[in-house]
């Protein structure tokens, strides 16, 4: 690896938590120069802050996820045809199996991801979003003083820093990515040369808060620290101090319900594609403490907390202190790497 050095800001925002890094690349190994995890409630506070980061200036590249709630990714299996027929039907077959897409005009994005000749189907990756998505919302990035090289859908930053991250996601084998975000989660199943399978689910951190106000009593705001384990439920609540009070315990009924929706979205795929192997666990909502466990133990499959910073090398002046911290969040950081195409050296 001996391209051309530049630097490539990742920048995950949907409204909530922004997440962004700053990576130089071209080098022997891509190198993590900064990172930023701050609440940011609109699109006006994020080029303030890129540029008190010093992210924001000139040269820099600054790629940016497009939110996953409006993106549809969809793997069509379709009779094998050639690209310029493929161009005519996929219109129709895009209506006749994204009823979202309906009534909307939408910006298609494909790529053929196998074909059987013998058998003559094709299996069509097919991304939509609403045609001026990805344009509104450079805009009210450009608005604030943030200019994009590169807009993509969460799912696939995600996806890609995977596959170009462990080389057991090549292997041949079915595995599954599970991103716990702020309102909602979204799935992605894969096995190298077959078909992505995305699907969002409603289970989010939001849904995990909301249990510990409704079981414990709690507002909003101790609920939200109560879960990240900030303090114990026990001092804000001493009634609670005789009962159990382990985090998956609190929240089991979330737990269940995320653990139902991932394992139909497993059984839909398997049918398929065979046996999913494992599942990676991304987003903040995966740094709640036993989450992995619960997950591994409900699924019955091995579930892996992703640090996407492992991949980095990380400048020597930084303490120890600061590395804890950095693979303590990086499961929240996982789509901000993947934003920055580190692998394209
Ligand atoms: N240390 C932590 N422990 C538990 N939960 C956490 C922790 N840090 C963040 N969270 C939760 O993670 C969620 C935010 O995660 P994330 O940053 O991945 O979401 P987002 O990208 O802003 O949202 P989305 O992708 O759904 O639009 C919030 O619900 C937050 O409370
Ligand atoms: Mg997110």
């Amino acid at each position: 690896m001996w391209g051309k050095r530049r630097t490539i800001i990742g920048l995950d925002w949907a409204g909530d938590t922004a997440k962004a890094i700053r990576v130089r690349i071209g080098g022997t190994h891509p190198r993590l120069c900064d990172f930023s995890l701050k609440s940011v409630s609109h699109a006006g506070q994020l080029g303030p802050l890129l540029r008190e980061l010093g992210f924001g200036g000139g040269k820099n590249r600054i790629h940016c996820s497009i939110p996953s709630r409006e993106v549809h990714i969809r793997h069509l299996e379709l009779p094998y045809q050639n690209e310029s027929e493929l161009r005519s039907t996929l219109p129709f077959e895009i209506r006749r199996h994204v009823p979202a897409a309906a009534g909307t005009e939408m910006t298609v994005a494909h790529q053929i991801v196998g074909r059987d000749r013998d058998q003559h189907r094709m299996s069509v990756l097919v991304v939509l979003a609403p045609t001026g998505a990805a344009e509104r919302y450079r805009d009210r990035l450009q608005e604030s003083g943030v200019r994009l090289r590169r807009v993509e859908p969460a799912p696939l930053a995600a996806v890609n820093h995977l596959i170009h991250s462990r080389t057991e996601t090549r292997d041949g084998s079915c595995w599954g990515l599970l991103e716990v975000g702020a309102t909602g989660s979204w799935i992605a199943l894969a096995r190298e040369g077959g078909p992505l399978f995305v699907r969002s689910i409603h289970v989010g951190g939001a849904s995990f808060t909301q249990e510990l106000v409704v079981r414990c009593g709690l507002s909003r705001g101790e609920a939200d620290s109560v879960k990240r384990a900030d303090v114990a439920l026990a001092k804000l609540r001493p009634e609670w101090r005789e009962r159990t009070a382990a985090l998956p315990q609190l929240l089991r009924h979330t737990l269940d319900q995320l653990a139902e929706e991932v394992s139909s979205c497993l059984n839909e795929y398997r049918i398929r594609n065979g046996p999913v192997r494992r599942l990676y666990l991304a987003g903040g909502g995966a740094l709640i403490h036993g989450i992995d466990s619960v997950l591994q133990s409900r699924l019955a499959l091995p579930v892996h907390l992703i640090d996407p910073f492992e991949i980095f090398d990380l400048p020597d002046s930084w303490p120890e202190r600061k590395k804890d911290l950095l693979s303590e969040i990086g499961p929240q950081f996982l789509v901000a790497a993947g934003l920055t195409r580190w692998w394209e050296s």
